[in-house]
């Protein structure tokens, strides 16, 4: 039997990185997947890509109108909803002197406040052995410059994890954090570096790390599959790094 057979699963920022291939993974695995992305060309992308398999979505994850309609939509069409990976990020970096309220405000939305309200809106229709997954990053763990309102809203999804286990351990319902460490996908594009910046940034990031490389979109994946799977049954309220060692060594 397939890990993930008759589990019906959300995967938020879907269409493009981490969120992709493990929509890929979770569909190998048995499951039925929707996702969520901002933009029809890349949702139509993945429809074209992966088939009538995968529920494809527009919704923002930073708006909070959005994950009610999102709860609506896949009530709809799933009878219940086993695994829930909130995957989409605002990723922006900048010094401190360069915030405003409307940055900070954008990353909080996307990476803490929607997903509260997004966890909220599902609860009617998660299952009793629902796998919640928040993607966190090592970023919560150290000090990274220009990290400062990203990190923060990744350590308040930690402490999300956490309290929301708490809360919903006596429905079955497991929260825990998926926390990756630099991954090859186009997120640093989203920087706005030229290219030589950009390739520049990326070996020195790759030199931060103990292992000196960036890890794949595929280990992260099969992370998740594990998380989403009833293998990780006695996980509770806890993080997971896959990071090669930039937050522990
Ligand atoms: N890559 C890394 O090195 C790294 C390290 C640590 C943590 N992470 C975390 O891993 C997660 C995925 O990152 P990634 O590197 O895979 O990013 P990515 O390659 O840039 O993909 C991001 C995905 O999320 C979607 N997305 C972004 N903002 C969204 C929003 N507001 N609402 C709905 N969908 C949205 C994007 O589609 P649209 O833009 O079309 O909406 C895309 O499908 C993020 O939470 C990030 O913080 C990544």
């Amino acid at each position: 039997m397939k890990r993930l057979e008759e589990k019906h699963a959300l995967i938020t920022g879907g269409t493009a990185g981490i969120g992709l291939e493990t929509a890929k993974q979770f569909l190998l695995e048995g499951a039925q997947v929707a996702v969520t992305g901002r933009n029809e060309d890349s949702l139509k992308a993945v429809s074209e890509e992966l088939g009538s398999a995968v529920q494809t979505i527009k919704s923002n994850a930073g708006n909070i109108a959005d994950q009610t309609k999102l709860a609506t939509q896949l009530s709809n069409t799933f009878p219940k909803l086993d695994v829930v990976y909130i995957n989409a990020g605002d990723v922006t970096h900048k010094p401190l002197e360069d915030w405003d309220e409307n940055n900070f405000d954008q990353v909080i939305n996307t990476n803490l406040k929607g997903p509260f309200f997004l966890i909220q809106a599902l609860l009617p229709m998660l299952s009793d052995s629902a796998s919640i997954i928040l993607c966190g990053s090592v970023s919560a763990r150290i000090g990274l410059p220009q990290s400062s309102v990203y990190a923060a809203s990744k350590a308040g999804l930690i402490s999300l994890a956490r309290t929301l286990s708490g809360e919903l351990k006596d429905r079955g319902i497991r929260v825990n954090i998926l926390s990756p460490g630099p991954t090859q996908t186009d997120a640093l594009e989203k920087f706005g570096l030229a290219k030589e910046e950009e390739n520049a940034l990326r070996e020195e990031i790759k030199n931060l790390v103990p292992l000196k490389r960036m890890g794949t979109t595929i280990e992260l994946a099969k992370a998740a599959v594990f998380m989403a799977s009833d293998e990780s049954s006695y996980m509770l309220g806890a993080e997971l790094l896959i990071d090669g060692g930039v937050g522990n060594l």
